[in-house]
């Protein structure tokens, strides 16, 4: 497995291939990552990662500073997933310039659920992504796959859809959500949890199959439901000394609110959601 830090040296190391499969990450990685990196390998001729902390993405108030650097420790846990390349720039090999040049998503995918809560993240996710894309593709040959976790629902979706309205000549994958014995999602963000919120974690995860779980039995009346539905969701994680940000039943497709044929099956919905435990902010979702 080759490690590289600067663009030059990924597309030396490209070179000799046709069809890089790619997983971006920002590091400090667990088995959903390498997942990822496993799903990647069939899909190419190469498999690259790479870890980049995108400050782009972070609010001045969020943990870009204590964010995990733990490039040795995910370098050795990516070989033996398969990976061939380890791309990790620092910020003056990705950005020599200021990005002021930037992939702004529409505000009617961008700026709901995370993007609500988070202003500016996914123009600051679409921006490197965009940018990753160039890197490791540009000189590809053959079909260029890229793969994300549906653990990041929305970016997952977002992300497809740039691909699309850019048409960027990359096929997007998108894996299942990796998680730990009690159900809780493997996420770098786990790590910052104390013992006793640990335990408690898993609780979003069980809130959101309640959600799930009434939206279905509302079937064609859910929209008349859902805001109570969702309110009950959110007090329910209250009550447990949560400081919920969202709780909520989406359409898979645009995760706009759904109607009520939608409602009928449920099986185009998603519940996701999104709340604070002590210092740490966990998301997830399940598609219904
Ligand atoms: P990061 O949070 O490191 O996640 C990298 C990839 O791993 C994403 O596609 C994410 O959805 C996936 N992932 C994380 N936890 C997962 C889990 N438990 N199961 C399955 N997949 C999981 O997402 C980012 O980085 C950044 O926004 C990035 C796309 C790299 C742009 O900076």
């Amino acid at each position: 497995m080759k490690i590289v830090h600067t663009i030059a040296d990924l597309r030396a190391a490209l070179a000799p291939f046709e069809s890089p499969a790619f997983v971006p990450t920002m590091g400090n990685l667990h088995d959903g990552h390498l997942n990822l990196v496993r799903t990647a390998k069939p899909l190419g001729d190469v498999t690259v990662a790479s870890i980049f902390v995108n400050r782009l993405q972070f609010a001045p108030h969020e943990d870009f500073d204590t964010y995990p650097r733990t490039l040795e420790a995910d370098c050795a846990k990516l070989a033996p997933a398969g990976c061939d390349i380890v791309f990790a720039p620092s910020e003056k090999d990705l950005y020599p310039q200021p990005q002021g040049f930037k992939v702004h998503p529409p505000a009617e995918l961008a700026d709901i659920l995370e993007g609500h809560f988070r202003p500016g993240f996914f123009t600051g996710v679409c921006t490197v992504v965009m940018k990753l894309f160039q890197c490791v593709f540009a000189e590809a040959k053959g079909p260029r796959y890229a793969v994300f976790g549906k653990k990041d629902y929305q970016q997952q979706m977002i992300i497809r859809r740039m691909v699309d309205q850019f048409a960027l000549p990359v096929t997007v994958v998108s894996t299942e959500t990796e998680r730990a014995a009690d159900g809780l999602a493997l996420s770098s963000r786990n790590g910052y949890l104390s013992e006793s919120e640990r335990a408690e974690a898993v609780q979003l995860s069980l809130a959101l199959r309640d959600l799930a779980r009434d939206a279905l039995a509302a079937g064609s009346s859910l929209p008349d439901h859902q805001a109570g539905l969702e309110q009950r969701a959110l007090q329910a994680l209250t009550a447990r000394g949560w400081q919920p940000d969202y709780l909520t039943v989406r359409r898979r497709i645009d995760l706009q609110l759904p109607d009520a044929a939608d409602a009928v099956t449920g099986q185009s919905l998603v519940v996701l959601g999104a709340a604070r435990l002590g210092k740490t902010r966990l998301i997830d979702n399940f598609e219904i």
